[in-house]
């Protein structure tokens, strides 16, 4: 047998890499900037995307998204820099994420994010993993191996999305060309580390071979490329008001509301008791309504107050993946009890502004993770209770999924409440006044009132 020598004991990577450690951090921070304004567009476009088949892989991408941004915000501490810092790459590439976000058609906003945004940003961490120091930096290589596996599989599933959207020639041209547009504009704008596509090979700058290079001229005018900037051009992500026509959200068929199709005789299984397969089946499909509205309201949750804690917006972003989940079960469910999506007109036709248009962030904790996830906890375990004996284990075990997933989200609401305003009287006296206000009167609510007045304002009186 053959001996190993001693050098065969040696670590043979080399100390060092192509960046220092300032350069580096700075390079982190547009990434975490990249993966945070990834994460908002999934977000605040989901409410008007249309196609619920959409909006369950933006749950799930939501959460991997602000896993990324936790993730390179950690890897940032180790690199000496403030933990949540973000970085805008230049001003250029933020007015491109712009012209994205303000796309209103669901392919063109898929062509925007799965094949120019994404693409490029998973080069780019890869680049940045493949050069950086494979000892001292070692950290900052796990991160971006986490964030590109994720993006690789985000593609395949949005290239996939894409197929199915452009199924004219037209959409596909319009998509090309839109595609086309934007690839220009990525361009110009140096990318997400403002220095242009990684595609040199001399180990030098070769000054006369770019001279004429207009990339290069737009590069040397963006502001402040290069350098460290905490500030520069910013958007606010504000929701489409033409998708949501009279603020409804809308649905391909046959999901429908059952206002909009007044001459449809009411299913009998409508007053049936959940606790036979037809009460249970029309009860789930109306939960389904909910699940899909859920998701777009923790997007939305993101989007609407940008100044929140990360933390905040990170549980929105878990509890997004839940409910497009959920959605799954739901549809899992109704299918195990012979039914299909669709089968039933949604009873319920809430203008959807009402939902997820509250200005205060605290409101929209009670009411919507307080008492709407409390009042769908109480009614999945009264579903379980009165299943006993006749659904098979797969239905129960999904309802126990359900419940078990509704008492975390309680939670969210109920512990951000309190960490951000509960010390602050005033404030939660406001929030739970005005939560009660807008459910008053709702007769399946009823009970919440009091319950808010004996959770939340005993405490604001004890503090006076
Ligand atoms: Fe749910
Ligand atoms: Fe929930």
């Amino acid at each position: 047998m053959a001996t190993l020598g001693p050098e065969a004991l040696v670590d043979r990577r080399q100390l060092g890499g192509a960046f220092g450690l300032r350069e580096a951090a700075r390079r982190m921070s547009n990434f975490r900037w990249a993966e945070l304004e990834i994460l908002e567009l999934l977000g605040g476009w989901s409410e008007a995307m249309l196609y619920p088949a959409i909006r369950g892989g933006f749950g799930l991408q939501m959460f991997t998204q602000a896993v990324h941004c936790r993730e390179l915000g950690w890897a940032l501490a180790n690199l000496k820099r403030a933990k949540q810092r973000l970085q805008a790459p230049s001003d250029a590439f933020v007015r491109l994420c712009e012209q994205i976000w303000l796309a209103e058609s669901p392919l063109l906003r898929l062509v925007g994010l799965y094949r120019v945004l994404k693409p490029h940003l998973l080069q780019a961490e890869l680049y940045h993993a493949d050069l950086t120091d494979p000892v001292g930096d070692s950290f900052s290589i796990h991160v971006l191996q986490l964030c590109a596996a994720d993006h690789q599989r985000d593609l395949t599933w949005g290239n996939a999305q894409i197929e199915r959207l452009a199924a004219s020639r037209a959409s596909r041209a319009e998509a090309l060309a839109w595609q086309e547009k934007l690839e220009a504009d990525l361009a110009e704008s140096g990318g997400v580390v403002a220095e242009g596509a990684p595609a040199w090979w001399l180990p030098y700058t070769d000054e006369r071979a770019n001279a004429d290079d207009e990339l290069v001229a737009a590069r040397r005018e963006l502001p402040g490329q290069g350098e460290l900037r905490s500030q520069g051009y910013t958007y606010r992500k504000a929701p489409s008001e033409s998708l949501l026509p009279n603020g409804v959200q809308p649905f391909p068929a046959p999901l429908r509301y059952a206002a909009d199709v007044p001459g449809e005789p009411r299913h009998p299984d409508a007053d049936a008791p959940a606790s036979t397969p037809g009460g249970l089946r029309y009860a789930i499909h109306q939960l389904w309504l909910g699940e899909n509205r859920t998701v777009d309201r923790c997007g939305r949750f993101i989007t609407d107050f940008p100044d929140l804690p990360f933390g905040l917006k990170f549980d929105m972003a878990q509890q997004a993946w839940e409910e497009a989940r959920h959605m799954e079960i739901d549809a899992h469910i109704i299918h195990l009890l012979g039914g299909s999506l669709g089968m039933y007109p949604f009873a319920a036709r809430m203008p959807w502004r009402n939902t997820v248009g509250e200005s205060n962030p605290f409101v929209r904790l009670l009411r919507g993770h307080v008492v709407f996830e409390g009042s769908a906890a109480a009614a999945t375990n009264r579903w379980l209770a009165e299943s006993e004996g006749w659904a098979s284990s797969a239905i129960r075990q999904g309802l126990e999924h359900l419940s078990a997933d509704e008492r975390v989200h309680i939670a969210f609401g109920n512990d951000w409440t309190l960490r951000l305003i509960g010390d602050q009287p005033d404030r939660l006296q406001e929030a739970v006044d005005e939560t009660i206000r807008q459910i008053e009167g709702n007769p399946g609510l009823r009970e919440w009132p009091d319950r808010l007045r004996q959770r939340y304002l005993k405490r604001a009186l004890r503090m006076t």
